[in-house]
């Protein structure tokens, strides 16, 4: 059987992505990240669209080249359509009309939040994988969403639950921005977070209905808690980085935790994984793996390089759709609201 190759581009917020897979197969996975944000503390959409501009064609032609294909080769192209910053979406999405327009090549459009759950059925070279069986429960936590996600198949999602306010990565960078950390600060919390005492602060847990989620009264009570604490001493952050990010970060896998165990027991579903950025956390990688050997759980931990924003997902759940012969049409528009699955 010949593969079909799929072309993928990912622009949907400060990463600028380009990935060819043949079938499954990854052959190629470029990422441009942007450094312009970081003085900052945050993402700023002007800047990051200019920045995709300017990365998108060296990006897309490096991951051709590093595949060892030419554009004549591929079968279709991927693009995220949503959510995400619509001034970086629309770079993404109007370049790939162009390349759609002169290659006579078809289009698929792809939900990132999907691009982050497929992301499990990628396979690497000379590599054994192993993929989640279908139904499996995943947990969906990035910088701008968390959702406790029942997959049926590669294109049939369900959102069981969500946040209300902010998602888990937010309340990561917002609480290390407090700290005086960089951005994006979940990864720098992580790193001290491993030198840390866990035990030694406590922060206010939220309760919530069902399977959902909240972060922002965590991040209220972090700041208080740090403003209280500084005016004794002005020295507290720094004395203590260590343990307010492993407490903190203890705290934020707890809360995940705790509604994802819910969702498995309702369900009955104990195929578990995780993705998004912060699936890339220490901690909760350690944590989801301990708890599914206490329940019997089969949990799937993706690659690191697939935790973050990548085009290789936006590929793969490119693949799925061009399977069904679910093809865009010029008329697609990008949109910064994409929460439904389908
Ligand atoms: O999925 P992603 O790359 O972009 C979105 O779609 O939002 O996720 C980015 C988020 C940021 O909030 C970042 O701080 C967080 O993922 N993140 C981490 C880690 N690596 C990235 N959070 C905690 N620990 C990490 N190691
Ligand atoms: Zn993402």
């Amino acid at each position: 059987m010949i593969e079909i190759t799929v072309l993928g581009i990912e622009s949907s917020c400060d990463d600028t992505s380009a990935a060819v897979l043949r079938g499954n197969l990854l052959l190629s996975n470029v990422i441009a990240s942007q450094s312009v944000h970081i003085k900052y503390g945050g993402v700023i959409p002007e800047l990051a669209s200019r920045a995709h501009q300017q990365n998108i064609i060296p990006v897309v032609d490096t991951a051709l080249k590093e595949a060892g294909v030419t554009i004549d080769d591929v079968d279709a192209i991927a693009l995220t359509r949503g959510p995400g910053l619509l001034g970086s979406l629309l770079v993404g999405v109007s370049f790939t009309k162009g390349l759609s327009i002169a290659k006579d090549i078809p289009m698929v459009e792809v939900n990132h939040l999907q691009g982050h759950i497929l992301s499990h059925f990628i396979d690497l070279p000379d590599t054994e994988m192993r993929h989640p069986k279908f139904p499996f429960l995943c947990l969906l936590v990035s910088g701008g969403h968390t959702q406790i996600v029942r997959v049926d198949s590669p294109t049939e999602m369900e959102i069981i639950g969500t946040t209300i306010d902010d998602a888990a990565g937010e309340a990561f960078d917002k609480c290390a921005k407090v700290m005086g950390l960089d951005y994006p600060g979940g990864p720098i919390i992580d790193r001290y977070a491993k030198e840390g005492d866990p035990k030694r602060f406590e922060f206010a847990k939220p309760s919530v209905a069902d399977f959902d989620y909240s972060f922002s009264g965590l991040k209220t009570s972090f700041l208080y808690f740090l403003r209280d604490r500084v005016q004794e001493n002005p020295e507290f952050i720094g004395e203590n980085t260590a343990d307010l990010c492993a407490s903190l970060q203890k705290t934020i896998i707890d809360i995940l935790l705790n509604k994802l165990v819910k969702a498995s027991k309702k369900t009955g579903i104990k195929e578990i994984a995780i993705a998004g950025g912060v699936s890339a956390n220490s901690g909760l990688r350690n944590a989801i793996e301990e708890e599914g050997r206490r329940r019997r759980w089969n949990t799937y931990l993706p690659p690191l390089k697939f935790t973050t924003d990548n085009a290789a997902m936006v590929a793969m759940a490119g693949y799925y759709h061009y399977m069904k012969g679910e093809m865009a049409d010029l008329s697609v528009t990008p949109t910064a609201r994409l929460e439904n699955m389908f």
